[in-house]
């Protein structure tokens, strides 16, 4: 359901158990950025009704994740900062065609594999971080991680015939698990 082709290696957890802060204070920039990608894509595609309804949404619901992991933030004491980003974002975005529609149907599904891999790890510290309202935290933003991925997928299908849309879902997806699989030795939500 969620298109992976890779699944997260096994270091990843032990490497972001080591210093949940900094996950926490990067999960809250994830959010944020993902508010802002959905914020964009309504921008460029402003006359598409279907993508701008389906995009407020997105914005609206990513700023209220963002607004739960700061509130998460504060009763933890931890200060929300800048820290240096994962390279995976910036990797997936040099992939996008530069052209339209190619280029619009990239923006929507390195959004969907974005929010598939965030899906697929919230699901990971869920089953294994001992530290039970964190687990549970994460284990409620699941679901809508699962439904944003759906929805990206969805719309790359307004641009180009659904066949085209699979196959390059297809193509990015391998990439995306050697961008997973080369990793980053960072506590990031997608190091
Ligand atoms: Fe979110
Ligand atoms: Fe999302």
């Amino acid at each position: 359901m969620l298109n992976l082709r890779t699944e997260t290696p096994a270091c990843w957890l032990k490497q972001v158990s080591a210093n949940l802060e900094e996950l926490l204070i990067d999960h809250a920039h994830c959010e944020k950025k993902a508010a802002g990608v959905a914020m964009n894509l309504l921008f460029a595609y402003v006359d598409r009704v279907e993508l701008v309804r389906a995009m407020s949404a997105i914005v609206q619901e990513e700023l209220s994740h963002f607004h739960l992991v700061l509130d998460l933030l504060e009763r933890r004491g931890i200060r929300f900062r800048k820290i240096p980003p994962s390279r995976y974002g910036e990797r997936l975005r040099a992939l996008c065609n530069k052209q339209e529609p190619l280029r619009a149907v990239d923006r929507l599904l390195t959004a969907a594999l974005i929010e598939a891999r965030s899906c697929e790890r919230f699901g990971l510290l869920r089953d294994h971080l001992a530290d039970v309202e964190l687990a549970a935290f994460f284990g409620d933003l699941f679901e809508s991680e699962a439904r944003h991925h759906s929805t990206y997928v969805r719309l790359a299908k307004l641009f180009v015939p659904e066949e085209r849309v699979e196959a390059r879902l297809a193509e990015l997806a391998v990439e995306e698990g050697r961008i997973i699989e080369s990793g980053e030795n960072l506590s990031r939500m997608h190091s």
